[in-house]
C-alpha cells in the first residue's frame, strides 16, 4: 500500500465527506467538519488526509478550542474526528495520521493535545487522563471519564496555571 498523508485541500472534502459518512454511519460529524471549517477553530495545517493507494482513505483534524480557568482563558488544541473507510480500517492508517497531526501541534508549539476517544485506541499515542493534568472536559452522559485525555507536548509547562481548567467547546460544535 502507499500512503501518504499531508494537508486537505478543498478538493478533497467531497472524498473526506465520504469516508466520515461511510466511518461514523450518519452525516453528523461530516457536517460538523464543514461547520469548523468555516470557523476560527479550523487549522488546515492539522486537518489532514490520508491517501493510500492514490483515494482518500482517512481524515484527522486538530482544531482550536479554549480552556478556561483560574489563569484565565487561553486556546489550546483538540483532535477530532479521527476517520478511516471501513474497507482501509486496520492498516495503520489511523495510527499514521494521529502521529502526523501530533506532530503538527507539536511544531505549531502548542503544549498539549485533548481529545474524547476510546482510551484503548489513543493510549498507544501517549495519551494519557486528562484529569490528571489538571484538565476537566465534559464528557455525554454514556461516555466513561477515561475517554477524557491528553497528550502533552514538547512546550507543555506543569507550573503554567493557565494550562489547568476547563475545556470549552466552541458552538461550532452543536
Ligand atoms: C478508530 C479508527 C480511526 C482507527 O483507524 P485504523 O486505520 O483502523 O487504525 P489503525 O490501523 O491505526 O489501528 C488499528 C488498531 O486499532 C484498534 N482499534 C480500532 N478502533 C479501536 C477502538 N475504538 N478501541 C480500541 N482499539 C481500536 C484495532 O483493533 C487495531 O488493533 P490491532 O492493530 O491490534 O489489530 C477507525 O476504526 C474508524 O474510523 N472508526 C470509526 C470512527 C471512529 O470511531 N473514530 C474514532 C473516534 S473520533
Amino acid at each position: 500500500m502507499s500512503l501518504e498523508v499531508r494537508a486537505e485541500a478543498p478538493a478533497d472534502f467531497p472524498a473526506v465527506r465520504h469516508l466520515l459518512v461511510a466511518a461514523f454511519g450518519d452525516t453528523q460529524v461530516a457536517d460538523g467538519v464543514g461547520r469548523i471549517r468555516e470557523s476560527w477553530v479550523y487549522r488546515p495545517a492539522t486537518s489532514l488526509v490520508a491517501v493510500a493507494d492514490g483515494v482518500v482513505a482517512g481524515f484527522v483534524m486538530i482544531t482550536g478550542c479554549s480552556v478556561v480557568g483560574e489563569g484565565g482563558e487561553r486556546t489550546a488544541a483538540m483532535l477530532t474526528p479521527l476517520g478511516v473507510l471501513p474497507s482501509r480500517q486496520r492498516a495503520g492508517i489511523g495510527a499514521a495520521l494521529v502521529r502526523a497531526a501530533l506532530a503538527g501541534a507539536d511544531a505549531a508549539g502548542e503544549p498539549f493535545v485533548v481529545l474524547e476517544g476510546d482510551p484503548a485506541y489513543y493510549r498507544r499515542f501517549g495519551f494519557v487522563p486528562a484529569r490528571d493534568h489538571g484538565l476537566l472536559i465534559h464528557l455525554p452522559d454514556w461516555a466513561p471519564p477515561e475517554a477524557a485525555q491528553v497528550r502533552l507536548l514538547t512546550a507543555y509547562d506543569p507550573g503554567d496555571p493557565s494550562l489547568r481548567g476547563t475545556i470549552a467547546y466552541p458552538p461550532v460544535y452543536g
